[in-house]
């Protein structure tokens, strides 16, 4: 976490104020922009006294800690490169419920970091065809480049011309590293710690850079391929937190939820949190969706209650929270590789919407 990022984020807990939050550094760095950064450390709020970890520059911005380190404790403590101290093992394993089990640690660490891989393919490498790539797949890929999901995330920023953003279930990054090249101040924010770790070594060579990725063509086979990464380091920063929560003090001129909306299990107070922390004053948010719904209760899922179409409910449900539609396109081409043999094509349901 970038030091400076402490002023724009604040304690998760409903209760608590904006600007509560301190800093007990353990270990900083000096990135290659001179901004300083917190490699390990704690973040307390002063409020309501939970304490929040900064581990291999991730701060983990979770309401609560117990649950988050049962699923990630052990991705934490077996990372290849950058493992936490002594002490903030010991910090951390005190905070954990109970045993952690070591299959699961394997497993959920094998599947998210093969997650992280495809996500890194989809947002850096998204027009990358080589030996392994089917034909039919190199002719959609070049037929949908123009109107693709970065192409149109690309046109609506350049419109809007957002000065602060907020990038919910930002992944590896690939949006923020957009916004920030437009010299846009944006904090990605994710639930993943693998994810924002990946996001922080591409964008800020925090604690180190990421030069490449696996491109995995079946099983474990995969290429290592160069990541070619467009970003302005001085404009992004990523921590660890769910759109769920308030994550941030102050409002943002542009907030995203870039396939998102349908992988929480309460879409409805995902909008809540991304107006209120929108700019009244001319805001956008910023939702794209390919409704796939799946994990999440059908009562819950906009339109689910009345077997309404997803698209008309989210226009209905943004419109009771203030916001106009100021820009719609409800199928945005989205192709990625998971690997050689299977790609994703989705067609997305992109709105630009306005707070009003
Ligand atoms: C389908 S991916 C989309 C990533 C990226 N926005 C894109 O379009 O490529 C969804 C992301 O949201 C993250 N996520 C899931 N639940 C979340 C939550 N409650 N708050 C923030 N991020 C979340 C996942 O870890 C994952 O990185
Ligand atoms: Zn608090």
């Amino acid at each position: 976490m970038k030091e400076s990022t402490l002023t724009r984020v604040r304690c998760p807990k409903d209760d608590c104020a904006p600007a509560t939050l301190s800093l007990d550094a353990w270990d900083t760095a000096t990135l290659g922009t001179g901004e300083k950064d917190v490699v390990e450390g704690l973040v307390p709020c002063e409020s309501c006294g939970t304490v929040y970890p900064v581990v291999a520059g991730v701060l983990i911005l979770v309401d609560d800690l117990a649950p988050y380190l049962k699923d990630h404790l052990g991705v934490m403590l077996n990372l290849p490169e950058h493992r936490p101290t002594p002490d903030m093992e010991r910090w951390l394993t005190a905070r954990a419920p109970g045993t952690v089990d070591a299959r699961h640690v394997h497993r959920s660490m094998k599947l998210e970091d093969r997650y992280v891989n495809a996500f890194l393919g989809a947002h850096y490498d998204r027009h990358a065809v080589d030996g392994d790539t089917d034909e039919l797949v190199a002719t959609l890929l070049a037929a949908s480049a123009p109107r693709d999901l970065w192409a149109t995330a690309t046109t609506l920023f350049d419109r809007v011309r957002p000065a602060s953003a907020l990038d919910v279930g930002s992944s590896v990054g690939g949006l923020s590293a957009l916004l920030s090249q437009r010299g846009c101040r944006t904090l990605g924010i994710d639930t993943s710690f693998l994810s924002v770790l990946a996001a922080r070594r591409a964008l800020l060579s925090a604690p180190s850079g990421l030069a490449s990725y696996r491109a995995y063509s079946e099983g474990d086979l995969h290429d290592e391929r160069p990541l070619m990464i467009g970003a302005d380091p001085r404009h992004a920063d990523f921590v660890v937190g769910s759109g769920l929560n308030r994550t941030t003090g102050g409002p943002s001129d542009l907030t995203c939820a870039v396939n998102l909306i349908d992988l929480v299990p309460d879409p409805a107070r995902l909008l809540d949190m991304l107006t209120a922390q929108t700019s009244a004053d001319g805001g956008h948010v910023l939702i794209t969706s390919p409704y796939g719904w799946s994990g999440v209760a059908k009562e819950r899922r906009l339109g689910g209650a009345a077997d309404e179409s997803s698209a008309s409910a989210l226009r209905r449900a943004a419109g009771e929270r203030g916001l106009k539609v100021v820009w719609e396109d409800d199928r945005v081409p989205w192709l990625w590789r998971d690997y050689s043999r299977f790609w994703r094509l989705y067609f997305v349901d992109v709105v630009l919407f306005a707070r009003t």
